[in-house]
This record gives structure tokens, C-alpha cells and sequence, in this order.
């Protein structure tokens, strides 16, 4: 005999009441087991969506979406400390960090999907260097983390297997932009794969989830106090996703960049945001006293990047794969990029092929788009501004019209204008608990 029928609980959230902890315990749970079934959950994510849910029932959904599946005990001796990203273009920022903060001392257990939609994925990216392997068992993730300190794999179905239903059902049914079905989302699924700390970057802009700043506050704001109700020390970052991080947008292209930075080179706002979110990560992990830009500087960041790859099959030295054909966009006009825009960006390199429409659509890893210039920097009319990278030449024309009227050029005299500076500003705000 269950204790709740659905309906009620259904009445409850769409006449605008709080759900007991008691209800939202069972929801979740009787939903993962298929007692509720998916129309009655499809109508509480609209209730939710229509009406929230206040901190403390948000903390209770994220525990009963914990509790669906199972929890990684990592029985590491180093603090254990990880980064999540709200997603955003050009975004390869786990790639240097995870080695980076590792490097310093910590372990980061990075557990990261698949790319859906204009935002590309870390596992896609990683599977461009040839052998590197997504898959590895708890087992694995144990050791490696362990030896080398640093892991980046796919998550175990066993995680959070609540929110990979319910995630599935807030896609077809207009419910996913809600900030509590978000934040317990996401926070579900960290909290699940054990680490003692957290760091999110939470993304504003164009190529972001959030378009506007105060949206991201809300969010970031709740995504803290999660996991503050659930013991996870965790920090919030809010950057700027106006124009894409870097001037790598897809697969291949962005671990090349990834590996400049780590090889002590690489654009200013990659490596500004590396810093700043091992920074955060060192902090909460007690290690605040070890210096991140010295470990970049001295190449130990980058060794412990090879051992990582290798150690998921991967060879660090390998070449990445090569477009077939390559289009370039030339600026229109002499004078200073004032804009270039994410949202078009991504979509561009998505059409291009970097990232897929269906889960199980295949990626092209040569796939993608190099930005030549970066807002704040002067162009000449003629001169190449982007580099279209793929292996299906058809492909060019839808990425060109999503690149229609996607940057502006003005006729700014740089260091005299409002222009923005090159890679300037990308950190807007840091957001603790
Ligand atoms: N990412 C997630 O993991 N969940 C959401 O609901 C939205 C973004």
C-alpha cells in the first residue's frame, strides 16, 4: 500500500502549498520504481515549474533523487573536490583544471555527460585524442583517482537514476528552465559521485542556459545552498558566456587549446578562468596555501594531464584528427570587433557537426569553428575572423546562417572606446555559502 496517492500530491503543488518531506521522499522514489506514472509526474513538474519550490523542499527533492541510486564512496586520502559548468561555448575548461587542481594535491572526480544541443560535451572532446576510453568501472574511477588524482568519465547509470527519468520527461514537456528542477538536477548527480566540495561556474549570456545576470544569481544562489543543506562545501562562479571562452569551439580544436594552456600558452580568458576556479577548488579542499599558476607554469599540470590520458587508454602524443575541408569567414569591414556572439557560435559548430540533435547521434570530432579574432581586438576588412572546420562540406551553409549578423565590427579606436578589452571580465561574481 503506498502512503500518497499522486494526484494529491499533483493538487498540492498546483494549488501553490509547500509538499511535506514525507511526499516528496515518496514522489521521487515511486516515480523512479513506475508506481507514478510519467503523466502524473509530467503534470508535478509543471506544477513545480509554475509554482517552485522554496530552499528547504528543493534540498529534500535533491536527497530523494540521491537516494534513487547509489552514492561513490571514494576512499581516497587526498580532499576530494569538484567543478560542474552550467555549459556554455568554447567551454574546455574542465580538461586543464581537472589536472591542474590534481597536480596541486586534490582529487577531482569529474563524472561529465554527453553534448546535447549548441553546448558541446567534455566526453565528446576527450574522445577526439585516440584510445582515450569514457567508460570506466567505480573500481577504476577508485584507483585512478588515487594514483593520479585526477579522473574525467562518463557518469555511472547508477547515479542519480531519479533525474535521468525525470530529465528525460522535462525535455518534452517545456519544464527544464526551472531553477529547483535545475539546481536539484544538477546537484543531485554531484553530490551523488561523493566529493567533499564543489565549484560550479554558472554561465550568463547568449551561450548560456541563464541569458540575463539576475537569473544566474537565483540559480547559483540556490546551488549553494543545496549544498550547504547536503554538507558539500560549495562556490559559485558567475562568467560571462556572451561571446565563447577562447577561440576553440567543438571537439579536437578545444583539446588542442586545452593542451597550450596546459603547456603554459593558450587565450587569456581560458586560462584567467582556470586559475580562478582552481583558486576556488583548492580553497575548499583546505589547500589554499599551494599555488595553482606555478603548477601551470611548471609543466606538472601538464604531466599529470599525459597520466591521465594514458591511464583511460589515451595517448597524450597522438595527432587529433583533421577536418576534411575547412571554409574561412573573412571580416567585412576594417575596425575593432565589438561583438561576437556564443548562442551563434555554438549553433554554427553544432550544424558544422561538433555536436549532435539526438542522444545517439554520432559526433564529428575534427568538427568545429576557430575564432581568429576576439572582441576588443582590431580586424582588417579581408582578413580571416573564423576558420569552419568539418568533414561534410554540405554542412557550410547552415553554419554560415546561423553566423548571420552574429559579431559586430565598429569603428572604435582601440584603447580610446568602449570597446571590450581582449578576454577581459570573464569572472563577474563569486558566490559563497
Ligand atoms: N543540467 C542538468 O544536469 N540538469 C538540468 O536540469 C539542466 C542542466
Amino acid at each position: 500500500m503506498e502512503p500518497f496517492a499522486a494526484v494529491d500530491v499533483i493538487r498540492a503543488k498546483r494549488d501553490g502549498q509547500r509538499l511535506s518531506s514525507e511526499q516528496i521522499d515518496w514522489v521521487v522514489d515511486a516515480y523512479t520504481r513506475g508506481i507514478v506514472a510519467e503523466e502524473q509526474m509530467a503534470a508535478l513538474a509543471m506544477a513545480v515549474f509554475l509554482n517552485g519550490m522554496d530552499s528547504a523542499e528543493t534540498a529534500r527533492w535533491t536527497g530523494a533523487m540521491i537516494d534513487s541510486g547509489e552514492r561513490l564512496s571514494l576512499h581516497v586520502a587526498r580532499p576530494t573536490v569538484d567543478k560542474h559548468s552550467t555549459g556554455g561555448v568554447g567551454d574546455k575548461i574542465t580538461l586543464p583544471l581537472a589536472p591542474l587542481v590534481a597536480a596541486c594535491g586534490a582529487a577531482v572526480p569529474q563524472l561529465s555527460g554527453r553534448g546535447l544541443g549548441h553546448t558541446g560535451g567534455t566526453l565528446d572532446k576527450l574522445e577526439s585524442i585516440p584510445g582515450w576510453r569514457a567508460e570506466l568501472s567505480a573500481e577504476e574511477i577508485g584507483r585512478q583517482l588515487a594514483e593520479i588524482g585526477a579522473v574525467v568519465c562518463a557518469a555511472t547509470p547508477t547515479l542519480a537514476p531519479a533525474d535521468r527519468k525525470l530529465y528525460a520527461l522535462r525535455d518534452v514537456t517545456s519544464t527544464v528552465e526551472s531553477v529547483p528542477l535545475i539546481a536539484s538536477s544538477i546537484m543531485s548527480k554531484k553530490i551523488a559521485e561523493g566529493s567533499g566540495a564543489l565549484v560550479l561556474d554558472v554561465k550568463v549570456g547568449s551561450g548560456a542556459f541563464m541569458k540575463t545576470e539576475k537569473q544566474a544569481r537565483v540559480l547559483a544562489r540556490s546551488l549553494v545552498d543545496i549544498g550547504a543543506a547536503h554538507g558539500v562545501a560549495t562556490t559559485a562562479l558567475l562568467t560571462d558566456m556572451s561571446t565563447p571562452l577562447g577561440s576553440a569551439v567543438g571537439n579536437a580544436v578545444e583539446v588542442a587549446e586545452a593542451v597550450e594552456v596546459l603547456k603554459g600558452g593558450g587565450p587569456p580568458d581560458v586560462v584567467e578562468l582556470t586559475l580562478a576556479l582552481a583558486r576556488e577548488m583548492l580553497t575548499l579542499a583546505g589547500l589554499s596555501h599551494l599555488d595553482a599558476e606555478e603548477a601551470l607554469a611548471s609543466g606538472e599540470a601538464y604531466e599529470t594531464w599525459c597520466r591521465m590520458i594514458r591511464a583511460q587508454g589515451g595517448d597524450p602524443d597522438a595527432e587529433l584528427p583533421k577536418p576534411a575541408h575547412v571554409h574561412v569567414v573573412e571580416a567585412s569591414e576594417t575596425g575593432v570587433l565589438t561583438r561576437l556572439d556564443a548562442y551563434a557560435v555554438g549553433l554554427a559548430a553544432w550544424r558544422l557537426g561538433a555536436g549532435r540533435a539526438r542522444k545517439e547521434d554520432p559526433v564529428q570530432l575534427a568538427a568545429g569553428i576557430r575564432c581568429l579574432a576576439k572582441p576588443g581586438e582590431r580586424v582588417e576588412r579581408g582578413r580571416p575572423l573564423l576558420e569552419l572546420h568539418t568533414d561534410t562540406p554540405d554542412a557550410v551553409a547552415g553554419a554560415l546562417a546561423a553566423l548571420q549578423g552574429a559579431y559586430d565590427i565598429g569603428e572604435h579606436n582601440p584603447g580610446h572606446d568602449d570597446a571590450p578589452a581582449v578576454g577581459e571580465g570573464t569572472v563577474l561574481d563569486v558566490i559563497r555559502g
